[in-house]
């Protein structure tokens, strides 16, 4: 069977980690070899730059900075963990990817999606995944999930979740824009309600366009 790569999307809180595993799950209880992966992370190269960009640093990353490496990390990621695993005919479930910089840093940070997408093509070749699951939610619940899951871990991440509501109501807006312009690649899920019922609506999106 040949290989796919599946995306999550969404705002922090939106659960997006928590149906990855999920639809991981089922799909290996059916036997399927399943690869999942995040970024930043998913390399050593990709968890360098998870601290450089989550972490609280004594020299503050500069905007466009931040952009060069999340690229690097992701053509690594891709050359090294995605491309691989999909030749040999995994299904990859990847927790983010190139819709979470146009997101952040296109519209959170201000950069612009233009910028994001000539990156995009020079660095990583316009790599996109078979299918992205957009976990929708709006972002005073997300913010609300988001800090109280912050307040719990002590991973010493410092998320986006800490630029407030207005950063993240353009977040969501630019994953908003992103399904509406690609909808053959983008289902946007909707994340309210309890984690079982999300997991089913993640199931039927993902079953029906990927024939499964
Ligand atoms: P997460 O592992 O909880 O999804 O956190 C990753 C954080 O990194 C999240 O706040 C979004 C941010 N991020 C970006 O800003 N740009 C990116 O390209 C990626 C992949 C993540």
């Amino acid at each position: 069977m040949p290989g796919v790569f599946v995306s999550f999307e969404g705002v922090d809180g939106s659960g997006k980690t928590t149906q990855l595993e999920l639809l991981a799950e089922r799909l290996r209880a059916q036997g399927r070899d399943v690869v999942t992966t995040r970024e930043p992370g998913g390399t050593a190269l990709g968890q360098a730059v998870r601290s450089w960009v989550l972490e609280a640093q004594a020299e503050p990353l500069a905007p466009r900075a931040e952009l060069a490496l999340l690229f690097a990390a992701r053509a690594q990621h891709l050359q090294q963990v995605i491309e691989p695993a999909r030749a040999r005919g995994a299904i990859v479930l990847c927790d983010r990817f190139t819709d979470a910089t146009e997101a952040y840093q296109g519209a959170g940070r201000g950069l612009g999606a233009e910028l994001v997408r000539e990156l995009d093509r020079l660095i990583c070749g316009g790599a996109r995944p078979e299918l992205t699951l957009i976990l929708d939610l709006d972002p005073e619940t997300a913010l609300a999930r988001a800090q109280t899951r912050l307040r719990r871990a002590a991973s010493g991440e410092n998320r986006f979740e800490a630029e407030g509501a207005a950063f993240l109501r353009r977040v969501a807006e630019a994953y908003r824009a992103i399904a509406r312009r690609e909808p053959e690649r983008c289902a946007l899920i909707a994340a309210s309600g309890a984690i079982e019922a999300v997991r089913e609506r993640v199931w039927r999106a993902a079953a029906a366009r990927l024939g499964w």
